[in-house]
């Protein structure tokens, strides 16, 4: 495994290549659809790994509030994942990028660090949100995922106090690295 610390804050931002289904972390933020289907991705792995229960909260959620909105996410519990919740967040299907895509991203990963501050979550994973199937240019896409979650970091206004991007491969890894040392003063490792 590929990792890289930062400290920003009060708290950690870790940069890290793995599965996020396996990642302990009190929660885990999914790359989910509107309609909260479930499906390929990041999104099948996080299903198959948790178990139908993630699912059947789902249809609950669903059925009393419909579909989630681009640039929001919802919280279930995590089912057999090592952590205590999921929260599903519902990224932009890029579209050329005048669409307002990176405002709806940088939304998703602002609305993971609000629900996991809201359940007392102390660290959250975050996954490339919107850069497989929905397209997004990877390095646009990790310049805003580093830039927003350590923006939300530095200014204190989060209780999470470890935050950590895992990434499907290297390619994507070295994509949130450069990202993050452009935005971010001190390595830790
Ligand atoms: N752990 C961490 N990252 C993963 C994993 C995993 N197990 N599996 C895939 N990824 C990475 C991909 O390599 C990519 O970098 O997650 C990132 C997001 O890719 P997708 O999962 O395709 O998500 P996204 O681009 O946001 O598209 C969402 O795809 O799976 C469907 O239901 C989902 O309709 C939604 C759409």
């Amino acid at each position: 495994m590929t990792t890289v610390a930062f400290e920003v804050g009060e708290g950690t931002l870790v940069l890290q290549t793995g599965d996020i289904t396996k990642v302990p972390s009190d929660a885990v933020a999914n790359a989910a659809n509107a309609q909260l289907a479930g499906g390929g991705g990041v999104d099948g792995a996080i299903h198959r790994a948790g178990g139908r229960a993630i699912m059947r909260e789902l249809d609950k959620i669903r059925a009393k509030a419909g579909d989630c909105e681009p640039g929001d996410a919802v919280a279930t519990s995590a089912g057999k994942l090592p952590a205590k919740w999921v929260l599903h967040a519902v990224g932009p299907i890029y579209a050329g990028g005048a669409n307002g895509e990176a405002a709806t991203l940088a939304s998703c990963y602002r609305r993971c660090l609000d629900l996991a501050g809201e359940l007392g979550a102390r660290s959250l994973s975050l996954p490339a949100i919107s850069t497989g199937a929905y397209g997004y240019p990877l390095d646009d896409a990790a310049r805003i995922a580093v830039e927003t979650v350590a923006a939300v970091m530095s200014d204190r206004s989060t209780p999470v106090r470890r935050v950590a991007f895992v990434l499907f491969g290297e390619e994507t890894f070295e994509a949130f690295a450069t990202a993050a040392r452009r935005a971010l003063p001190k390595t830790l490792s």
